[in-house]
């Protein structure tokens, strides 16, 4: 059995998000194709995440967990107890919704999800997997755009430091633009899901 965490990061109402619509059927597909999982949802909006306090910085590089109490390390074995990862977030202002990179700064944790070594930093995630499913308004993944990206790429990265390294993304993008089907691409990224689910 696998534990499952879903983390969600949009203040959106549930029903208006594109991006949930496409994380909801994910999820519920998942479901389906493994019954025995848990599948926990982390809604950040709904948790008491906020930015690091100076207790969180005085504990963040100590180097053993065991004494360590703060919101932020609570939030750090969470995450390392769990071993698939279900991302859901729109592209804000080229990046991840703020709620988002104050979660990644609260389990960013010494001794929980990487560790110091003589040679660099170490993930200790290792083995783990996760999928980001984001949507866009414009286009930034195409050619000269991408590099404006910091949205998929940042979470891509701060996974890789953990040592999670099986990392898929699905993105539905130009939702904004006037013209487009959004519900096509929607419904297309929707199939997507459904099938990742599969072999998720
Ligand atoms: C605060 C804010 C910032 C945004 N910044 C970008 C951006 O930098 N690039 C982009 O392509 N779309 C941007 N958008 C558009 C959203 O990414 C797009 O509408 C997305 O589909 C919203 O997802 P949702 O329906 O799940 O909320 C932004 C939207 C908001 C509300």
């Amino acid at each position: 059995m696998s534990k499952v965490l879903y983390i969600k990061a949009n203040s959106k109402p549930e029903e208006l998000s594109r991006t949930f619509k496409i994380s909801n059927a994910f999820v519920e597909a998942y479901k389906q194709f493994h019954p025995e999982d848990e599948v926990v949802t982390l809604d950040l909006y709904r948790e008491n995440i906020g930015f690091l306090t100076e207790k969180d910085v005085l504990v963040h590089s100590e180097a053993t967990d065991d004494s360590r109490q703060s919101i932020a390390v609570k939030y750090a074995r969470q995450f390392r107890d769990f071993d698939k990862y279900i991302f859901a977030e729109p592209l804000w202002n080229l990046g991840v919704p703020a709620i988002l990179k104050a979660y990644f700064d609260y389990i960013s944790q010494v001794s929980i999800t990487f560790k110091y070594s003589p040679t660099g930093p170490i993930g200790l995630c290792r083995g783990k997997k996760a999928i980001n499913i984001t949507t866009q308004g414009g286009a930034h993944s195409e050619d000269a755009a991408t590099a404006q990206e910091h949205g998929n790429s940042y979470i891509k990265t701060m996974l890789n430091f953990f040592g999670i390294e099986d990392y898929k993304c699905i993105s539905a993008s130009k939702l904004d633009i006037i013209g487009m089907d959004v519900e096509a691409i929607v419904n297309k990224a929707i199939e997507e899901a459904k099938e990742l689910a599969k072999s998720f």
